[in-house]
């Protein structure tokens, strides 16, 4: 075989075979195909896209290029989660423990931050002494033992994808569905769990710009997961605005804390709730959305969250005593008119949010665990002159932070009309 035909076939919309794909991610995987060969190939897919076998035989070849976790050992049906990527998502620090507090198993493999959007293990190690690095014996003995573990993607996981998303990254080739697809899906079936929720996010702050694209990814996942026996849903959210009301590292650990604790805002908890009743029916436990929200009100998730926290040497009381740190500097936004919030748009607040030292433009970047975004008014809140819309906090002198806010209000609307959306777009 030869790389060359495979390119030439995708880019003249001709299907590429099982045998192709295989032959191809294999070898790129061992170093024996360029990195132009196979940017030649994904630029290929933009153009022709991919047929569902095809998709399929990528995904599955890219899991063979690694580990893949034995998840067996642990009783009972495991439930990975996973987010297509958003501003503020916290999703995973409270749903995790949330769904653990049932009984249901969650074995949790999560990434790092990149350019606008976070990342749960740069979260967690805002924490003191937390541990995301753990064999696969102790991961999966933390979780027979306790119900939960989050830990970082071990290295051995899909090598082709960490090659192929690297490679995306620097040749437009991110924003490809099918390649989106297998990349997501190959990592979760390696992982090993028996059923996934997925969270597709939609909107300015999502991959996905609109509901139409949130779609076909949401159902090409879903079809990868249950072809392949894992029990997969998708959630197609909304990410036109930041998630909950903090952008940072430690500022989301902290409201994730307030959300565990009871408090939170109502629709943040609301939404995780919904959440937590799909992924506790994919573990095969029913329950109320009452009944769900009571673990976050009477103390049962923060007990799991702490569990993790203090098995992974993360330091719990200090958390709890210690929430978040001031920083040097920051800067309180007023409302420069009244009305109603009808636009936040979390695209404008991740960059702001990375700029002020929470993010890493490319990988090598030094994280501010303290620094971010409180946000206070969020679309249909109401406004009046003078009302404080969000607070920057941040240690680099040189940040801008008159600039810095000013494109920020630039891209908050406040209008007379009142508008609510649901953070449930829509379930695949
Ligand atoms: N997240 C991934 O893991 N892969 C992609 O291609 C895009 C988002």
């Amino acid at each position: 075989m030869r790389m060359v035909d495979i390119i030439q076939n995708k880019r003249d919309g001709k299907e590429v075979s099982k045998a192709e794909t295989t032959w191809m991610i294999d070898n790129y995987a061992k170093g024996e195909i360029p990195d132009y060969q196979m940017a030649a190939w994904a630029m290929a897919v933009y153009f022709q896209g991919m047929a569902m076998t095809e998709i399929a035989d990528l995904t599955m070849a890219m899991v063979e290029t690694g580990h893949q976790i034995d998840l067996s050992t642990i009783p009972g049906i495991k439930v990975d989660k996973h987010s297509t990527g958003g501003v503020g998502d916290k999703v995973t620090l409270i749903l995790a423990p949330l769904v653990a507090s049932f009984g249901v198993p969650v074995a949790k493999m999560s990434g790092r931050g990149l350019g606008h959007t976070g990342g749960t293990i740069d979260k967690l190690e805002s924490i003191h002494g937390y541990q995301v690095e753990r064999t696969q014996e102790a991961f999966v003995q933390q979780v027979k033992d306790i119900g939960i573990s989050v830990i970082g993607q071990s290295d051995d996981l899909v090598k082709a994808d960490k090659l192929l998303y690297a490679l995306r990254d620097v040749t437009a080739t991110v924003d490809i569905i099918p390649l989106i697809a297998s990349s997501i899906m190959s990592k979760k079936i390696a992982a090993g769990s028996g059923a996934i929720l997925l969270d597709v996010t939609v909107g300015s702050g999502a991959f996905m710009k609109n509901l139409d694209d949130a779609r076909i990814l949401a159902k090409t996942m879903v079809d990868l997961g249950n072809a392949v026996g894992r029990k997969t849903v998708a959630v197609v959210t909304d990410m036109r605005q930041p998630l909950g009301t903090t952008i940072g590292n430690r500022l989301e650990i902290a409201e994730s804390m307030a959300v565990l604790q009871g408090g939170g805002r109502p629709d943040l908890r609301h939404f995780i709730a919904e959440l937590a009743q799909i992924m506790l029916s994919l573990g095969g436990v029913t329950k109320s959305i009452d009944e769900i929200l009571t673990h976050l009100s009477n103390g049962a998730a923060l007990d799991k969250f702490k569990q993790m926290i203090e098995a992974q040497n993360g330091d719990f009381d200090d958390l709890l005593n210690t929430p978040t740190h001031e920083t040097a500097f920051s800067k309180v936004v007023l409302s420069p008119k009244s009305g109603y919030i009808t636009d936040f748009d979390a695209l404008v607040a991740g960059h702001l949010a990375m700029r002020s030292g929470a993010g890493r433009a490319v990988k090598s970047d030094r994280l501010d665990m303290d620094a971010g975004l409180r946000i206070f008014k969020k679309i249909g809140d109401q406004v009046v002159v003078g009302d404080p819309l969000f607070e920057i906090v941040y240690n680099k002198a040189d940040f801008d932070a008159e600039l810095e806010s000013q494109v920020m209000l630039d891209a908050i609307v406040i209008a007379d009309e009142k508008i609510e959306i649901k953070e449930i777009v829509e379930i695949i």
